[in-house]
């Protein structure tokens, strides 16, 4: 369980509801570590791809969860750096296909057991900024804040599409809100840790609010 003198910022909420981006700009101002979780189910599935581990394979997925090491390197005005097994891997995980393979390895439980240890390992001095679907229910459910941040599905595939773009990744809008609404039913429907507000978080919806007006409500919160 976490520990309570560290401060947690659990910030939960849907693919593209603004969390990676609003959650490092937090984690800079205080100088609080950030854990991307969405990135741990991803490069679980980018290291099952490598090692032609099958999405439905649980103890072949479980051995690599159980032996892989994830560090999130913030990064000012960008998405954060993921270190996998010592290998940066971040622009391969931001991929459709990525999130994709993720979104059908998170509902299983083993998997989830064994990467709630490796999440709850990030919690240290002087603070954190847990972003992800379930940090608030289920990963730090003591976090002294809690923010489920959400936005409509065409906004959602909006962000990530300018993103996407903008690493030069070649995406198709239509896609990209069919995948977002897809994965949506997904992870609000599975049995594991759905997606959904903690009974105490506080929700945003980010959809009119621009990243600014956000970062200004979260440091009210805090401060
Ligand atoms: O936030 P994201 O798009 O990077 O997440 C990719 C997938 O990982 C998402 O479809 C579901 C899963 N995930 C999860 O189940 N729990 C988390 N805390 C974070 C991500």
């Amino acid at each position: 369980m976490n520990n309570p003198v560290i401060p947690v910022l659990a910030l939960d909420g849907p693919s593209g509801s603004g969390k990676g981006t609003i959650g490092q700009i937090v984690a800079l101002k205080y100088g609080w570590h950030y854990l991307d979780s969405g990135a741990i189910y991803r490069g679980l599935a980018w290291l099952a791809h490598q090692k032609k581990v099958a999405s439905d394979d649980v103890s072949g997925l479980v051995a690599l969860a159980d032996a892989m090491t994830l560090v999130c390197h913030v990064r000012e005005n960008d998405v954060a750096q993921i270190e996998i097994n010592g290998q940066i891997i971040t622009d391969e995980l931001r991929s459709d296909d990525a999130g994709q393979m993720a979104s059908e390895i998170a509902p299983i439980a083993q998997v989830r057991a064994a990467l709630l240890k490796m999440q709850r390992r990030c919690l240290k001095a002087p603070g954190l900024v847990a972003d992800g679907r379930d940090m608030g229910t289920t990963v730090f459910p003591n976090a002294e804040y809690k923010v489920y941040l959400t936005a409509s599905a065409e906004i959602r595939a909006k962000r990530r599409f300018d993103q996407l773009k903008s690493k030069g990744f070649d995406v198709n809008l239509a896609r990209l809100l069919e995948s977002i609404q897809a994965r949506d039913v997904r992870d609000s429907s599975r049995a594991e840790s759905p997606l959904k507000p903690a009974e105490d978080a506080i929700v945003l919806d980010t959809s009119e609010l621009s990243i600014d007006e956000v970062v200004t409500r979260i440091l009210n919160l805090i401060d």
